[in-house]
Protein backbone atom coordinates (compact mmCIF):
# COMPACT_ATOMS: atom_id res chain seq x y z
CA UNK A 1 0.00 0.00 0.00
CA UNK A 2 1.37 3.61 -0.68
CA UNK A 3 0.40 5.75 1.86
CA UNK A 4 0.64 9.44 0.80
CA UNK A 5 1.40 12.87 2.44
CA UNK A 6 0.78 16.45 2.41
CA UNK A 7 2.78 19.23 4.21
CA UNK A 8 1.81 19.88 7.38
CA UNK A 9 1.27 23.69 9.04
CA UNK A 10 2.30 22.97 12.69
CA UNK A 11 1.93 20.58 15.35
CA UNK A 12 0.06 21.31 18.70
CA UNK A 13 -1.66 18.89 21.24
CA UNK A 14 -0.82 16.20 23.46
CA UNK A 15 -0.87 12.23 23.16
CA UNK A 16 -0.16 9.07 24.83
CA UNK A 17 1.73 6.89 22.86
CA UNK A 18 1.26 2.97 22.79
CA UNK A 19 3.80 1.14 25.52
CA UNK A 20 7.45 0.83 24.77
CA UNK A 21 8.11 -2.49 22.19
CA UNK A 22 11.29 -4.04 24.21
CA UNK A 23 9.47 -3.62 27.71
CA UNK A 24 6.09 -5.48 26.39
CA UNK A 25 7.93 -8.06 24.33
CA UNK A 26 9.76 -8.45 28.05
CA UNK A 27 6.98 -8.26 30.25
CA UNK A 28 5.03 -11.11 28.00
CA UNK A 29 8.02 -13.11 27.96
CA UNK A 30 8.81 -12.95 31.93
CA UNK A 31 5.37 -13.20 33.12
CA UNK A 32 4.68 -16.35 30.68
CA UNK A 33 7.72 -18.18 32.37
CA UNK A 34 6.22 -17.12 35.85
CA UNK A 35 4.48 -19.51 37.29
CA UNK A 36 1.20 -17.66 38.40
CA UNK A 37 -0.87 -14.54 37.06
CA UNK A 38 0.86 -11.32 36.17
CA UNK A 39 -1.16 -8.28 34.78
CA UNK A 40 0.49 -5.66 32.22
CA UNK A 41 -1.39 -2.52 31.11
CA UNK A 42 -0.29 -0.24 28.54
CA UNK A 43 1.09 -3.61 26.58
CA UNK A 44 2.01 -2.32 22.83
CA UNK A 45 -0.23 -4.82 20.49
CA UNK A 46 1.81 -4.49 17.38
CA UNK A 47 2.79 -7.42 15.37
CA UNK A 48 6.03 -7.79 16.93
CA UNK A 49 4.72 -8.10 20.30
CA UNK A 50 1.93 -10.56 19.29
CA UNK A 51 4.31 -13.05 18.00
CA UNK A 52 5.45 -12.61 21.32
CA UNK A 53 2.42 -13.40 22.35
CA UNK A 54 1.40 -15.81 20.08
CA UNK A 55 4.45 -17.64 21.35
CA UNK A 56 4.10 -18.19 24.54
CA UNK A 57 -0.05 -18.99 23.87
CA UNK A 58 1.64 -22.07 21.57
CA UNK A 59 3.92 -22.73 24.32
CA UNK A 60 0.99 -23.40 26.28
CA UNK A 61 0.55 -20.14 28.65
CA UNK A 62 -3.26 -18.93 29.09
CA UNK A 63 -2.97 -15.38 28.08
CA UNK A 64 -6.05 -12.81 27.83
CA UNK A 65 -6.21 -9.68 25.81
CA UNK A 66 -8.63 -6.94 27.17
CA UNK A 67 -9.48 -3.06 26.32
CA UNK A 68 -7.77 -2.31 29.88
CA UNK A 69 -4.78 -5.09 30.49
CA UNK A 70 -2.86 -8.23 29.25
CA UNK A 71 -3.43 -11.14 31.74
CA UNK A 72 -1.24 -14.25 31.78
CA UNK A 73 -1.49 -17.72 33.42
CA UNK A 74 2.67 -18.68 33.59
CA UNK A 75 3.70 -21.62 33.34
CA UNK A 76 6.78 -22.02 36.24
CA UNK A 77 10.04 -23.26 35.10
CA UNK A 78 9.17 -26.55 34.06
CA UNK A 79 5.52 -26.09 32.76
CA UNK A 80 6.17 -24.85 29.27
CA UNK A 81 4.75 -27.45 26.66
CA UNK A 82 6.03 -28.31 23.35
CA UNK A 83 3.93 -26.77 20.58
CA UNK A 84 1.85 -28.35 18.15
CA UNK A 85 3.78 -26.60 15.64
CA UNK A 86 6.64 -24.26 14.24
CA UNK A 87 6.60 -21.17 16.19
CA UNK A 88 6.32 -18.47 13.53
CA UNK A 89 7.75 -15.09 15.13
CA UNK A 90 7.20 -12.78 11.99
CA UNK A 91 9.84 -9.71 11.35
CA UNK A 92 10.54 -9.76 15.30
CA UNK A 93 13.99 -9.77 16.18
CA UNK A 94 13.58 -9.20 19.23
CA UNK A 95 11.23 -12.32 20.28
CA UNK A 96 13.60 -14.95 18.26
CA UNK A 97 16.78 -14.16 19.87
CA UNK A 98 15.09 -13.66 23.52
CA UNK A 99 12.97 -16.54 23.14
CA UNK A 100 15.93 -18.43 21.70
CA UNK A 101 17.71 -18.33 25.24
CA UNK A 102 14.68 -19.76 27.07
CA UNK A 103 14.08 -22.47 24.56
CA UNK A 104 17.49 -23.73 24.53
CA UNK A 105 16.58 -25.19 28.34
CA UNK A 106 13.83 -26.89 27.55
CA UNK A 107 12.48 -30.75 27.80
CA UNK A 108 11.05 -30.54 24.10
CA UNK A 109 12.26 -29.44 20.75
CA UNK A 110 11.30 -26.17 19.24
CA UNK A 111 11.67 -25.06 15.62
CA UNK A 112 11.56 -21.12 14.58
CA UNK A 113 10.71 -19.50 11.26
CA UNK A 114 9.97 -15.56 10.54
CA UNK A 115 9.29 -13.68 7.41
CA UNK A 116 11.34 -12.89 4.49
CA UNK A 117 13.45 -10.25 6.75
CA UNK A 118 13.62 -11.96 9.65
CA UNK A 119 14.71 -14.84 7.98
CA UNK A 120 17.79 -12.72 6.35
CA UNK A 121 18.99 -11.59 10.26
CA UNK A 122 22.11 -12.93 11.90
CA UNK A 123 21.82 -15.31 13.98
CA UNK A 124 25.17 -16.61 14.52
CA UNK A 125 25.46 -14.03 17.10
CA UNK A 126 22.70 -16.02 19.78
CA UNK A 127 24.04 -19.50 18.05
CA UNK A 128 27.30 -19.15 19.28
CA UNK A 129 26.91 -18.58 23.05
CA UNK A 130 24.41 -20.70 23.21
CA UNK A 131 26.28 -23.57 21.83
CA UNK A 132 28.64 -22.23 24.47
CA UNK A 133 26.32 -23.21 27.27
CA UNK A 134 25.61 -26.48 26.03
CA UNK A 135 22.78 -25.97 23.71
CA UNK A 136 21.70 -28.05 20.93
CA UNK A 137 20.61 -25.03 18.64
CA UNK A 138 20.85 -25.65 14.33
CA UNK A 139 20.26 -22.60 11.98
CA UNK A 140 19.71 -22.44 8.48
CA UNK A 141 23.65 -21.25 7.63
CA UNK A 142 23.57 -19.23 11.25
CA UNK A 143 19.90 -18.14 10.09
CA UNK A 144 16.61 -18.95 10.36
CA UNK A 145 14.71 -21.26 10.62
CA UNK A 146 16.13 -22.71 13.52
CA UNK A 147 16.45 -25.83 15.51
CA UNK A 148 16.63 -26.43 19.20
CA UNK A 149 16.87 -29.73 20.72
CA UNK A 150 16.49 -30.64 24.41
CA UNK A 151 19.21 -31.09 25.91
CA UNK A 152 20.09 -32.46 29.65
CA UNK A 153 21.36 -28.98 31.11
CA UNK A 154 22.56 -25.86 30.06
CA UNK A 155 26.02 -24.77 31.55
CA UNK A 156 26.58 -21.43 33.14
CA UNK A 157 29.29 -19.42 30.96
CA UNK A 158 31.09 -16.15 31.14
CA UNK A 159 30.27 -14.23 27.84
CA UNK A 160 32.09 -10.98 26.22
CA UNK A 161 29.77 -9.52 24.18
CA UNK A 162 31.25 -8.98 20.36
CA UNK A 163 28.83 -6.44 19.46
CA UNK A 164 26.58 -4.10 21.31
CA UNK A 165 23.30 -5.96 21.55
CA UNK A 166 20.58 -6.19 24.26
CA UNK A 167 19.16 -9.13 22.43
CA UNK A 168 22.07 -11.24 22.50
CA UNK A 169 22.97 -10.25 26.37
CA UNK A 170 19.08 -11.05 27.30
CA UNK A 171 19.28 -14.51 25.03
CA UNK A 172 22.18 -15.45 27.14
CA UNK A 173 20.62 -14.03 30.83
CA UNK A 174 17.43 -16.12 29.99
CA UNK A 175 19.31 -19.49 29.40
CA UNK A 176 20.99 -18.50 32.55
CA UNK A 177 18.07 -18.36 34.46
CA UNK A 178 17.45 -22.11 33.67
CA UNK A 179 20.87 -23.10 35.89
CA UNK A 180 22.24 -23.17 39.47
CA UNK A 181 25.40 -21.72 38.66
CA UNK A 182 26.02 -17.79 37.52
CA UNK A 183 26.21 -17.05 33.87
CA UNK A 184 28.06 -13.42 33.28
CA UNK A 185 27.50 -11.42 30.53
CA UNK A 186 30.25 -8.51 29.64
CA UNK A 187 29.35 -5.63 27.71
CA UNK A 188 31.87 -2.82 27.07
CA UNK A 189 29.07 -0.64 25.72
CA UNK A 190 25.96 0.18 27.56
CA UNK A 191 22.80 -1.48 25.15
CA UNK A 192 19.41 -1.23 26.92
CA UNK A 193 19.18 -2.64 29.86
CA UNK A 194 15.37 -3.76 30.25
CA UNK A 195 16.20 -7.10 31.13
CA UNK A 196 18.75 -6.87 33.72
CA UNK A 197 16.23 -3.92 35.21
CA UNK A 198 12.93 -5.96 35.06
CA UNK A 199 14.58 -9.34 36.51
CA UNK A 200 16.08 -7.36 39.03
CA UNK A 201 19.68 -8.72 37.98
CA UNK A 202 23.40 -7.99 39.52
CA UNK A 203 24.84 -5.86 37.60
CA UNK A 204 28.83 -4.48 37.97
CA UNK A 205 29.77 -1.32 36.70
CA UNK A 206 33.68 -1.03 36.79
CA UNK A 207 35.55 2.46 36.52
CA UNK A 208 35.83 2.01 32.66
CA UNK A 209 32.34 1.52 32.17
CA UNK A 210 32.43 -2.42 31.68
CA UNK A 211 29.66 -4.02 32.49
CA UNK A 212 29.11 -7.21 33.97
CA UNK A 213 25.57 -8.81 34.51
CA UNK A 214 24.91 -12.06 36.25
CA UNK A 215 21.92 -14.33 36.11
CA UNK A 216 20.72 -17.84 37.74
CA UNK A 217 18.15 -19.80 38.78
CA UNK A 218 17.72 -17.31 41.61
CA UNK A 219 16.48 -14.94 39.12
CA UNK A 220 14.02 -16.87 37.55
CA UNK A 221 10.62 -14.07 37.21
CA UNK A 222 7.51 -14.35 40.30
CA UNK A 223 4.16 -13.36 38.59
CA UNK A 224 3.86 -9.31 38.42
CA UNK A 225 1.86 -6.23 37.70
CA UNK A 226 3.61 -4.27 35.46
CA UNK A 227 2.57 -0.76 33.85
CA UNK A 228 4.61 0.01 30.54
CA UNK A 229 5.29 3.44 29.48
CA UNK A 230 5.31 4.61 26.72
CA UNK A 231 7.54 3.86 23.79
CA UNK A 232 10.66 6.54 23.10
CA UNK A 233 11.29 5.56 19.85
CA UNK A 234 7.66 6.21 18.46
CA UNK A 235 7.71 8.98 20.32
CA UNK A 236 11.19 10.23 18.48
CA UNK A 237 9.36 10.56 15.28
CA UNK A 238 6.40 12.94 16.93
CA UNK A 239 9.52 14.84 18.78
CA UNK A 240 11.14 15.25 15.42
CA UNK A 241 8.10 16.59 13.46
CA UNK A 242 7.40 18.99 16.12
CA UNK A 243 10.85 20.46 16.87
CA UNK A 244 11.27 20.88 12.95
CA UNK A 245 7.72 22.58 12.46
CA UNK A 246 6.84 26.04 12.81
CA UNK A 247 4.91 27.20 15.92
CA UNK A 248 4.27 24.13 17.09
CA UNK A 249 3.78 22.36 20.87
CA UNK A 250 3.32 18.52 22.04
CA UNK A 251 3.34 17.12 25.16
CA UNK A 252 4.39 13.48 24.99
CA UNK A 253 2.52 11.72 28.18
CA UNK A 254 4.44 9.23 30.57
CA UNK A 255 6.80 8.12 28.10
CA UNK A 256 9.95 5.76 28.88
CA UNK A 257 12.93 7.91 29.93
CA UNK A 258 15.42 4.70 31.05
CA UNK A 259 18.92 6.15 30.99
CA UNK A 260 19.60 3.53 28.21
CA UNK A 261 17.08 4.43 25.60
CA UNK A 262 17.05 8.56 25.71
CA UNK A 263 20.34 9.19 23.60
CA UNK A 264 18.13 10.64 21.19
CA UNK A 265 16.73 13.36 23.43
CA UNK A 266 20.11 14.42 24.80
CA UNK A 267 21.58 14.41 20.80
CA UNK A 268 18.17 16.49 19.98
CA UNK A 269 18.70 18.63 22.87
CA UNK A 270 22.63 19.22 22.08
CA UNK A 271 21.19 20.21 18.68
CA UNK A 272 19.20 23.26 20.10
CA UNK A 273 15.51 21.20 20.45
CA UNK A 274 13.17 22.70 22.98
CA UNK A 275 12.34 19.35 24.48
CA UNK A 276 11.26 19.75 28.81
CA UNK A 277 10.59 16.53 31.03
CA UNK A 278 7.30 17.10 33.69
CA UNK A 279 5.98 14.68 35.82
CA UNK A 280 9.24 12.38 35.96
CA UNK A 281 8.52 8.99 38.01
CA UNK A 282 9.94 5.33 38.28
CA UNK A 283 7.34 2.41 38.19
CA UNK A 284 8.39 -0.79 37.61
CA UNK A 285 12.02 0.01 37.57
CA UNK A 286 11.45 2.18 34.65
CA UNK A 287 11.23 6.10 34.55
CA UNK A 288 9.00 7.71 32.98
CA UNK A 289 7.93 10.94 32.16
CA UNK A 290 5.94 13.46 30.23
CA UNK A 291 7.92 15.66 27.60
CA UNK A 292 7.16 18.65 26.07
CA UNK A 293 8.76 19.52 22.82
CA UNK A 294 8.44 22.93 20.93
CA UNK A 295 9.55 24.25 17.72
CA UNK A 296 13.18 24.62 17.54
CA UNK A 297 15.94 25.76 14.69
CA UNK A 298 18.83 22.81 15.18
CA UNK A 299 22.36 22.68 14.48
CA UNK A 300 24.54 19.77 13.62
CA UNK A 301 26.52 18.20 16.18
CA UNK A 302 29.28 15.44 16.48
CA UNK A 303 27.39 12.28 17.66
CA UNK A 304 29.94 10.49 19.68
CA UNK A 305 30.72 6.68 18.92
CA UNK A 306 29.59 5.84 22.67
CA UNK A 307 26.30 6.76 22.58
CA UNK A 308 25.12 4.91 19.15
CA UNK A 309 23.51 1.94 21.31
CA UNK A 310 21.75 4.35 22.94
CA UNK A 311 20.39 5.81 19.66
CA UNK A 312 20.40 3.17 17.45
CA UNK A 313 16.87 2.71 16.67
CA UNK A 314 16.56 6.81 16.39
CA UNK A 315 18.97 6.89 13.65
CA UNK A 316 16.53 6.97 10.83
CA UNK A 317 14.51 9.58 12.46
CA UNK A 318 17.74 11.80 13.74
CA UNK A 319 19.09 11.66 10.12
CA UNK A 320 15.45 13.45 9.10
CA UNK A 321 16.20 15.93 11.99
CA UNK A 322 19.60 16.25 10.95
CA UNK A 323 18.63 16.86 7.26
CA UNK A 324 17.03 19.99 8.43
CA UNK A 325 19.45 21.53 10.80
CA UNK A 326 22.46 23.67 10.08
CA UNK A 327 25.48 21.52 9.03
CA UNK A 328 26.07 17.99 7.62
CA UNK A 329 24.71 15.36 9.67
CA UNK A 330 27.42 12.19 10.13
CA UNK A 331 26.88 8.85 11.66
CA UNK A 332 29.67 6.92 12.02
CA UNK A 333 30.28 3.77 14.30
CA UNK A 334 26.94 2.38 13.35
CA UNK A 335 27.90 -0.90 11.83
CA UNK A 336 25.00 -2.67 13.58
CA UNK A 337 21.97 -0.20 11.54
CA UNK A 338 22.98 -2.91 8.64
CA UNK A 339 21.24 -6.10 10.24
CA UNK A 340 18.19 -4.10 10.87
CA UNK A 341 14.91 -5.10 9.66
CA UNK A 342 16.47 -3.11 6.22
CA UNK A 343 19.75 -2.73 6.14
CA UNK A 344 18.67 1.04 7.77
CA UNK A 345 22.35 2.70 6.14
CA UNK A 346 21.27 1.23 2.70
CA UNK A 347 17.44 2.07 2.84
CA UNK A 348 18.29 5.72 4.39
CA UNK A 349 20.64 6.72 2.02
CA UNK A 350 18.90 5.55 -1.58
CA UNK A 351 15.63 7.14 -0.06
CA UNK A 352 17.52 10.74 0.64
CA UNK A 353 18.95 10.27 -3.05
CA UNK A 354 15.68 10.23 -4.47
CA UNK A 355 15.38 14.28 -3.16
CA UNK A 356 18.30 14.73 -5.17
CA UNK A 357 20.33 15.06 -1.82
CA UNK A 358 24.23 14.44 -1.52
CA UNK A 359 24.83 11.63 0.71
CA UNK A 360 28.21 9.90 1.48
CA UNK A 361 27.75 6.13 2.87
CA UNK A 362 30.39 4.28 5.02
CA UNK A 363 30.65 0.72 6.06
CA UNK A 364 29.48 1.78 9.54
CA UNK A 365 27.51 4.89 8.52
CA UNK A 366 26.62 7.95 6.20
CA UNK A 367 26.93 11.78 5.97
CA UNK A 368 24.57 14.31 4.61
CA UNK A 369 26.02 16.61 2.56
CA UNK A 370 24.82 20.15 2.31
CA UNK A 371 25.33 22.11 -1.16
CA UNK A 372 23.28 24.90 -1.70
CA UNK A 373 24.39 25.26 -5.12
CA UNK A 374 22.24 21.94 -5.67
CA UNK A 375 18.25 21.87 -6.36
CA UNK A 376 16.79 19.07 -4.12
CA UNK A 377 13.66 17.59 -6.31
CA UNK A 378 10.26 19.66 -6.25
CA UNK A 379 8.11 16.49 -6.80
CA UNK A 380 6.47 14.19 -4.14
CA UNK A 381 9.11 11.55 -4.36
CA UNK A 382 7.49 7.59 -3.42
CA UNK A 383 10.01 6.62 -1.17
CA UNK A 384 10.28 3.08 -0.14
CA UNK A 385 9.72 1.67 3.37
CA UNK A 386 11.95 -1.59 2.35
CA UNK A 387 9.54 -3.19 4.44
CA UNK A 388 11.00 -1.65 7.43
CA UNK A 389 8.59 0.02 10.12
CA UNK A 390 11.40 2.71 11.51
CA UNK A 391 12.16 4.20 7.41
CA UNK A 392 7.98 4.15 6.69
CA UNK A 393 7.98 6.43 9.89
CA UNK A 394 11.08 8.47 9.44
CA UNK A 395 10.34 9.21 5.70
CA UNK A 396 6.44 10.17 6.26
CA UNK A 397 7.76 12.67 8.31
CA UNK A 398 9.98 13.96 6.01
CA UNK A 399 7.23 13.72 3.49
CA UNK A 400 4.99 16.08 6.29
CA UNK A 401 7.57 18.59 6.25
CA UNK A 402 8.29 19.33 2.57
CA UNK A 403 6.59 21.68 0.35
CA UNK A 404 5.46 18.96 -1.91
CA UNK A 405 4.51 16.02 0.15
CA UNK A 406 6.09 12.43 -0.31
CA UNK A 407 4.56 8.88 -0.58
CA UNK A 408 5.73 5.73 1.08
CA UNK A 409 5.41 2.60 -0.53
CA UNK A 410 4.69 -0.26 1.66
CA UNK A 411 3.80 1.67 4.38
CA UNK A 412 1.71 -1.14 6.23
CA UNK A 413 4.82 -2.38 7.96
CA UNK A 414 4.45 0.34 10.31
CA UNK A 415 2.24 -2.18 12.24
CA UNK A 416 5.32 -3.96 13.47
CA UNK A 417 5.66 -1.27 16.07
CA UNK A 418 2.86 0.90 15.94
CA UNK A 419 -0.36 0.34 14.03
CA UNK A 420 -1.96 3.61 15.03
CA UNK A 421 0.82 5.61 13.18
CA UNK A 422 -1.70 7.71 11.10
CA UNK A 423 -4.57 8.22 13.48
CA UNK A 424 -1.83 9.82 15.89
CA UNK A 425 -0.42 11.97 12.97
CA UNK A 426 -3.92 13.15 12.45
CA UNK A 427 -4.65 13.88 16.11
CA UNK A 428 -1.74 16.30 16.34
CA UNK A 429 -1.45 17.99 13.09
CA UNK A 430 -3.22 20.84 11.32
C1 LIG B 1 16.06 -4.51 21.21
C2 LIG B 1 17.41 -4.34 21.01
C3 LIG B 1 18.01 -3.67 19.84
C4 LIG B 1 16.97 -2.84 19.10
C5 LIG B 1 15.68 -3.58 18.91
C6 LIG B 1 15.08 -3.97 20.26
C7 LIG B 1 15.59 -5.19 22.43
O1 LIG B 1 18.53 -4.63 18.97
O2 LIG B 1 17.48 -2.43 17.84
O3 LIG B 1 14.75 -2.76 18.21
O4 LIG B 1 14.40 -5.06 22.78
O5 LIG B 1 16.42 -5.86 23.06
P1 LIG B 1 20.03 -5.20 19.13
O6 LIG B 1 20.11 -5.89 20.40
O7 LIG B 1 20.23 -6.15 17.98
O8 LIG B 1 20.92 -4.00 19.03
Amino acid sequence: MIQEFEKIKKVKGMLSLPGDKSISHRAVMFSSLAKGKSEIYNCLMSEDVISTINAFKNLGCKIEITNEKIIIEGKGIDGLQKPDNELYLGNSGTTTRLISGILAAQKFPTVLTGDKSLSKRPMKRIIEPLRLMGADIIGDNDHLPLKINPVKELKSIEYKLPMASAQVKSCVLLAGLFSDEKTCVIETKASRNHTETMLGLEVVEENDGTRKIYSSKKNYPEPNNITVPSDISTAAFFIVLTLLSENSELRLTNVSLNETRIGVLSVLKEMNGNIEYENVKTLNGEKRGDLIVKSSKLKNIEIPGKIIPNIIDEIPILSIAGLFAEGNFKIRNANELRHKESDRIKSVCNNLRLLGIDITEYDDGFEIIKDNTKSISKEAITFESYDDHRIAMAFSVLSLLLKQGGKINNFNCVSISNPDFLTQIKTVTQ
